[in-house]
């Protein structure tokens, strides 16, 4: 029976770019039984990924595509996605921009998690522009992705206080575990 529930859930790539935190996080997510959906592929476009070894761990086919050729790479990131027959795709830490036409072909959900309460803080550097500025509250944000940089419809949000002592990099450590319980959150509440 557990087989059986296992095999209906949504066939599911995680794109990375960095440490895989969040993708580590939504391995274990998708073991759960409730989680709609199962990890079957880990896109990195360096082998440099740190966030790789847990495709190892967790036994997950993992892909490394080289982005130089653009296009070329794109093509073949589909046709891994066909392969697998991938019906949604997590960005997690992902630090390329996927092409309108990469969106348009994919066709199915694409989510992204982004470490500030956009529209805030588009791009890089969101922890250290929000100490710069002063800002009481940081957070995070999943979103559905377009072509357009992390401007796609928001699904889910949480809020952080920005504590005096806090720096760029403590700051990113408390954001980052609210990662952790939001995209799951988002996952659940876009497909259960
Ligand atoms: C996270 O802060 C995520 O919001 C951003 O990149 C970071 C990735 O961290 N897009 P990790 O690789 O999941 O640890």
């Amino acid at each position: 029976m557990e087989k059986l529930t296992g095999l209906k859930k949504i066939k599911t790539a995680v794109f990375i770019s960095g440490a895989g935190s969040n993708l580590r996080n939504i391995i274990k997510f998708s073991k759960r039984k409730k989680s709609p959906i199962s990890i079957d592929l880990v896109v990195s476009n360096t082998r440099f990924a740190k966030g790789l070894k847990y495709a190892d761990q967790f036994k997950i086919k993992k892909r490394i595509f080289d982005l130089k050729n653009y296009n070329e790479a794109e093509k073949n990131i589909l046709l891994s996605l066909e392969k697998e027959k991938i019906k949604f795709i997590c960005l997690a830490g992902y630090m390329k921009i996927l092409s309108k036409n990469f969106i348009k072909k994919f066709g199915k959900k694409i989510i992204n998690i982004h470490p500030s309460l956009l529209p805030k803080y588009k791009g890089l550097n969101t922890h250290v522009k929000a100490i710069k500025n002063k800002d009481k509250l940081a957070g995070c944000t999943v979103h559905y992705v377009t072509a357009k940089l992390d401007s796609g419809k928001i699904i889910l949000q949480k809020k952080v206080k920005i504590s005096a002592k806090d720096n760029p990099v403590s700051l990113k450590k408390k954001v980052l575990k609210q990662e952790h319980k939001l995209y799951p959150a988002a996952i659940m509440k876009i497909l259960n």
